[in-house]
Order: structure tokens, then sequence, then C-alpha cells
């Protein structure tokens, strides 16, 4: 039985007041049942929002890692670093990364590896433009963008990672795949890991994402192998987020 995940992705947003009292009202919301809750804040806020939920129920998680263990690599922050400040999860291949910063497949997977030898459990996203779904090409976009992290990482790359589900065309946008498609999607991503090994197929959490809210959770995490959500916007709205928490659980 795996048990679901609900992260709150906080992208590029708040005050270091904000990020305090976000993280304040999520961790007062626990605990809660059948469910884990992670929280992913701007790297600077990291340290705060640790702070706040140590002892409790809310995991930590940064919103990217280095690809490289450390040295010169200006900007980067590296695994260790993040595992020493108490976060537990890294999201990698985030499509704003692979849009907007041309992070490649083979870049994204050099960040997964790097986050599980540091100690972090990486969140993998993959997901089609609208262009490539149109085109009939969104299987073959996903299958392209596991393979380059097992290339990397090797069969055993989905041991101990998440998965993230996030159709370009319904990030930030309120059109929420339905849940047929989520789930289709879904299973297409368990099936690929299960060739590699039935357990990891098995046991790996597969989030979906893209302008999930409390509306739409429940349809969306009721279905087989959708299992909890990346959520944006509605993560920034204590009681949107811990709606979708409660619903998820
Ligand atoms: P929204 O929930 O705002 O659509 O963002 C989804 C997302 O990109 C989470 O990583």
């Amino acid at each position: 039985m795996r048990k679901p995940l609900i992260a709150g992705n906080w992208k590029m947003n708040g005050t270091r007041a904000n990020a305090g009292a976000l993280a304040r009202a999520i961790h007062d919301g626990a605990p809660f049942a059948d469910v884990e809750v992670a929280v992913l804040p701007p790297f600077v806020h990291l340290p705060d929002v640790v702070a706040i939920c140590e002892g409790g129920d809310v995991r930590v998680g940064a919103q990217n890692v280095a690809d490289q263990a450390s040295g010169a690599y200006t900007g980067e922050v590296s695994a260790a670093m993040l595992a020493e400040f108490g976060c537990r999860y890294a999201l990698v291949g985030h499509s704003e990364r692979r849009t907007h910063y041309g992070e490649s497949d083979e870049l994204v997977a050099k960040r997964f590896a790097a986050a599980l030898a540091g100690g972090l459990v990486p969140i993998l996203c993959v997901g089609e433009t609208l262009a490539e779904r149109e085109a009939g090409e969104t299987e073959s976009v996903i299958a392209r963008q596991l393979a380059a992290v097992v290339e990397v990482a090797g069969d055993d790359a989905f041991a101990d990672a998440v998965v993230a589900y996030e159709p370009v065309w319904a990030i930030g946008t309120g059109h929420t795949a339905t849940p047929e498609q989520a789930q289709a999607v879904h299973a297409f991503v368990r099936q690929r890991v299960a060739q590699l090994d039935a357990d990891h197929g098995e046991r790996l959490r597969i989030l979906y994402g893209g302008s999930m809210k409390a509306a739409n959770a429940a349809a969306l995490v009721a279905m087989e192998d959708v299992d909890g959500g990346l959520i944006g916007g509605a993560s920034l709205v204590p009681d949107d987020f811990l709606s979708i928490c409660r619903t998820a659980g």
C-alpha cells in the first residue's frame, strides 16, 4: 500500500515572513492521517521552514539540487547541503526549469542521481506540452524523460524516488487533467518502472501536478495510480493546501 504524498511547491513566492507564516499554518494543521505532507520553499527560506517543521509531521524539500557533489559550480546548492539543513526531498526537472532555464533531460538525470547520492529523495517531474499531447506524443515524451534518468542513475533509479506527472498545459492554467487522463499517464509511468523492477514499480509514488486544488483533488487521488499531488498555486493558501492534504488522507 502506497502512502500518498502531498507536496507544496512554493516556487519563487513570498517574503521570509510569509514563508514562516505559511510553514507554521501547515505545521499546526498536523497531524495528517494516512498522508505524508511536504513543503518545498525557496532555498533561502529553508532554514526557517525546517526550524518550524522540526519534530512535526511536515517534511521539507528543495525546488532543485546541484548535479555535482561540490566544487566550482557557482549558484548551485548540493544535495549534501540540503540534507544537512534537514531536507528530505528535492524536485528535479520541473517544467519551469526545463523551459525557462534550458535544463536538458541529461542534466535533469544528473541532478536526480546527485540527489540520491547526497541522501535526498528526488521528485522527478515529467510531462508533455499541449503541442506534444495533440501530436499524440505524450507517452514517447514521458518515456524519453524516464529513460534519461535510467541511463544516468541505472536500473535501480526508482527504488527510492518519487515521480510527478505534470502536464505542462495544466500548470498554472486552471486546466486540470481529467482523472482519466492523469490515470492513463500514471499507469504508463508505473509500467515503465515495473519493467525495470516489478517491486520498484509497485512501490513508486506517482504524484499529479497541474492546477490541483481542493475541489478536484478527491477525484484525482481516487484513481488507482495517482498517489498524491504536487501543488503550486493552492499550496500558498494554508486552508486550500490543508484541505487537499485531508482529502488525500
Ligand atoms: P499549479 O498547481 O499552480 O498549477 O502548479 C503546479 C506545479 O507546477 C507544481 O510543481
